[in-house]
């Protein structure tokens, strides 16, 4: 079935070999005995115990080449489960912060995006997300960094710790990106409350909300959001191993899907939460019994959810 990803964190599919081998190259020491360790440290209770090993996971990469290296596996990983198109999300800031320059990483990622169409079958966009616990003056002087790579993104997201870090602090720095003409998303209603996936849309007027799924705890909500057609990118797996849910089967995306939300189906972080895409739509298959037609209804969404051209579209139909 061919489908889009549309949430996507490249740092997130970082795989431990990976970790292992660019520790390796650039004379790092890694405080783990080895990949078998570092995996099973992969237990989370919440998304914050999440963000402390995916930042250090990061950690190891330093040169255009360690970028490149990520952005290669991901794609061979992603073509095997059939994307035929990925908006990648990026970390600036995760990068900039640790003295790694924001060229580093454009000129990494993009030098395995050049070729992706011919060597993977996979056409792509970046999108750079603001770290929302770093605060709003951070976020500002990323953008202004970024306008001088304008051409190298489509949009711009807004991620890492939700709980107290409301997407209305944003609401200057999306309203200057989309003044720039970028595409606006935002993670919302994650962990964080049916109320942040309200201000994703009336404060900072985001294209598509990233998880949503705690808008399901908000009937006027849910309404709008079917309403307006506003996709949202849920990421089942994700949800689980973030505890965001108790269990797949009781997810409430059938309960979203249900009340004509636009639902696209994506894998996060796949090399921390178990899974890939096609791995998130063969469990979400097994475990709420969605039947062929309601899994294509997912990957038709996230084709006409993606920031392609309606030209573009129809190789993917
Ligand atoms: N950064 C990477 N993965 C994330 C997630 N699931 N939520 C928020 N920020 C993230
Ligand atoms: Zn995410």
């Amino acid at each position: 079935m061919p489908k889009a990803e549309l949430h996507i964190h490249i740092e997130g599919a970082l795989e431990p070999e990976l970790i292992f081998d660019r520790a390796r190259r650039n004379g790092l020491t890694l405080p783990y005995a080895d990949v078998d360790d570092l995996r099973g440290r992969y237990q989370f209770t919440d998304l914050q115990s999440f963000l402390d090993l995916y930042y250090t996971g990061m950690n190891v990469l330093r040169t255009p080449e360690d970028f490149t290296a990520l952005t290669e596996e991901y794609l061979t990983r992603a073509a095997r489960q059939g994307v035929r198109h990925a908006e990648i999300f990026f970390d600036p800031q995760a990068h900039t912060s640790r003295g790694v320059a924001l060229e580093t990483v454009l000129d990494g990622v993009e030098a395995a995006l050049a070729d992706s169409r011919r060597r993977f079958g996979v056409s792509t966009a970046l999108i750079a997300c603001f770290l929302r616990d770093r605060g709003p003056e951070e976020a500002e002087r990323t953008l202004d960094e970024l306008l001088a790579h304008k051409h190298r993104v489509i949009g711009v997201g807004l991620d890492s710790a939700e709980l107290g870090h409301p997407p209305a602090d944003f609401a200057r720095v999306f309203s200057r990106a989309r003044q720039e003409g970028l595409r606006l998303v935002a993670h919302a209603g994650e962990e964080g409350p049916a109320e942040y996936v309200w201000q994703a849309l009336d404060v900072l007027g985001v294209d598509r909300v990233d998880h949503g799924i705690r808008a399901v705890e908000d009937t006027e909500l849910v309404r709008r959001l079917a309403r307006d057609r506003v996709p949202l990118t849920v990421c089942p797996l994700s949800n689980v191993r973030l505890r965001c849910v108790d269990s797949l089967s009781e997810h409430c995306l059938p309960r979203l899907a249900d009340a004509g939300i636009p639902i696209t189906i994506n894998s996060d972080d796949p090399s921390y939460f178990g899974g890939y895409v096609g791995d998130n739509f063969a469990e979400i298959e097994r475990e709420l019994g969605f039947d062929t037609t309601a899994l294509r209804e997912f990957a038709v969404n996230s084709v006409e959810a993606s920031f392609l051209p309606e030209s573009e579209r129809e190789r993917l139909r």
